[in-house]
């Protein structure tokens, strides 16, 4: 029985990472063997002779157990530009990474797998996030980071989700936008409009404090 969640987000640096890292905190916190992973990541930099993503470095050190680098994040490409574009000469191979996420899930007992950009971001020449997602069969966690915009952007990642007939578990709200004003007004108009449950409302931080972050979630 597969025990984790994908989490997808209303768009590119909308809090995926620190949602991720928080849930990974949460589990952690509830005593449970957790793990994450980033299988695509666009924008690395060179560490020892190999690419190395941030965010996927950051799920490494979260993970309750040590696992090499390159089971977490096998897709790491150097521009940060789309996966299909980025990984024209190394395209991402979804059967490639549903084994690596086997490999954590015999491991762990529960898996967070973090999302590249938006719900339909294209992996290669015919796949896209939605695809990667499907495959793994995970519950899916909706990201939105609560700003102008924000209201459009998750109906129509939530109405794509649905389309892909995945489970959503629910939607977590990110407050990434120090100078956005109307959080609550927003966060209660996401609540009316989205017909799973909120997880949470990440408060702005300026530092990331994930053990306090993980205080926030309900699941
Ligand atoms: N609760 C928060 N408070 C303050 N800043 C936040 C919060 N959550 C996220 N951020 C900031 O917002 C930015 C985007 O967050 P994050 O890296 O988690 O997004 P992402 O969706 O994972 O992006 P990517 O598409 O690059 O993977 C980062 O600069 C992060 O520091
Ligand atoms: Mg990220």
């Amino acid at each position: 029985m597969k025990h984790g969640y994908f989490i997808t987000g209303t768009d590119t640096n909308v809090g995926k990472t620190w949602a991720t890292l928080t849930l990974m905190t949460y589990f952690k916190q509830k005593q449970q063997c957790v793990l994450g992973m980033k299988p695509v990541a666009s924008g690395c930099e060179q560490q020892d002779g190999q690419w190395r993503n941030a965010d996927a470095l950051a799920i490494q050190q979260c993970g309750a157990v040590w696992v090499d680098y390159e089971i977490i994040n096998p897709y790491a490409y150097a521009l940060p530009i789309s996966p299909h574009l980025a990984g024209k000469s190394h395209p991402v191979d979804v059967e490639v990474v549903l084994g690596h996420f086997n490999t954590l899930q015999a491991l762990a007992e529960v898996v967070i797998v973090e999302g590249a950009g938006g719900w339909y971001t294209p992996l290669n020449a015919t796949q896209t996030i939605a695809n990667l997602a499907q495959a793994l069969a995970l519950p899916v966690i909706l990201v939105v980071s609560v700003k102008l915009g924000c209201l459009n952007h998750a109906q129509l990642t939530f109405e794509a989700i649905e389309k892909a007939t995945l489970p959503c578990a629910g939607w977590l709200a990110v407050c990434s936008d120090k100078d956005f004003t109307c959080i609550e007004a927003t966060i209660a108009s996401l609540t009316a409009q989205l017909p799973v449950p909120l997880l949470g409302i990440l408060p702005y931080l300026e530092q990331g404090d994930f053990h306090y972050l993980a205080t926030k979630i309900r699941i």
